[in-house]
């Protein structure tokens, strides 16, 4: 995949941003069950539980507090991240745990996967930072690296302001993403939408997004070009505000 300078450049900024936020680190730590309560309050478990994660890649893990959830399932994990360090740390962390791969990107694309060779992608609390570019990149990415019918489950900012500003000024440091931007993406990647729900973080309502898309399954899956009455069976499950 040709990668653009602008996106490159947000990329190397991003890996300034996230190489040593220890209190972010240690702080999220203490709050990762909320996310994996089976039959929580928090859309995050309900969803997750709707990918086949016989072979998951989890991009931008920083020290693997997600993953660690699933240390002891037999799938396949390949964890993601830009930043060397926190690679390094989850090597670590684990350690003489069977299925796991780690690797080091560019903060761009994940050319070191090859096509069509995982289940399922899952992005929690890091792309909502990503410039829509390299979202953008990385919904391509996704596209390539799925099986037909694979999904990803991804947390994405839903902030409309701020355009061409540097996230750090916005809420909760939110990228500018318009509704209606990723799914947009998504659909000019060759994804179907299946779901997204927005939420609040912070003080800032509906400032996120949590959206599950899926690979085409060829011949017959939906395709974002299927008259309606064939992809009215996807509709149903798209309710944009529901929280
Ligand atoms: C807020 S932390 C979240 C880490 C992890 N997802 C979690 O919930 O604990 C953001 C993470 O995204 C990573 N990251 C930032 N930009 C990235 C990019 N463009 N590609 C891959 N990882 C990225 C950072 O290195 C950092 O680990």
């Amino acid at each position: 995949m040709e990668l653009t300078k602008a996106a490159v450049e947000k990329a190397d900024i991003l890996r300034r941003d996230w190489n040593d936020d220890e209190d972010y680190y240690q702080g999220a730590e203490e709050w990762v069950n909320i996310f994996w309560e089976l039959g929580g309050k928090h859309p995050f478990r309900e969803m997750f539980d709707r990918l086949d994660s016989s072979v998951v890649v989890e991009l931008a893990c920083g020290r693997g507090r997600h993953s660690w959830q699933m240390r002891d399932w037999p799938n396949q994990k390949i964890l993601v991240d830009l930043v060397p360090e926190n690679i390094e740390l989850c090597q670590k962390r684990f350690a003489g745990l069977k299925n796991f791969r780690f690797i080091v990107n560019n903060g761009v694309d994940l050319h070191q996967i090859d096509s069509g060779s995982v289940t399922a992608v899952f992005c929690y609390d890091a792309m909502v930072h990503f410039d829509h570019e390299i979202v953008y990149s990385y919904l391509r990415e996704f596209r390539r690296i799925l099986r037909p019918g694979g999904m990803a489950l991804l947390h994405h900012s839903n902030y409309p302001g701020n355009p061409g500003g540097d996230y750090k000024a916005n809420p909760s440091w939110r990228c500018f993403m318009p509704p209606g931007l990723f799914k947009d993406y998504a659909i000019k990647s060759g994804l179907e939408v299946v779901e997204q729900r927005c939420f609040g973080w912070g003080e800032t309502d509906d400032v996120d997004c949590l959206s599950l898309v899926v690979k085409p399954d060829a011949p017959d899956a939906p395709q974002a070009s299927d008259p309606p009455r064939r992809r009215r069976r996807w509709r149903v499950r798209l309710p944009w505000r529901r929280r």
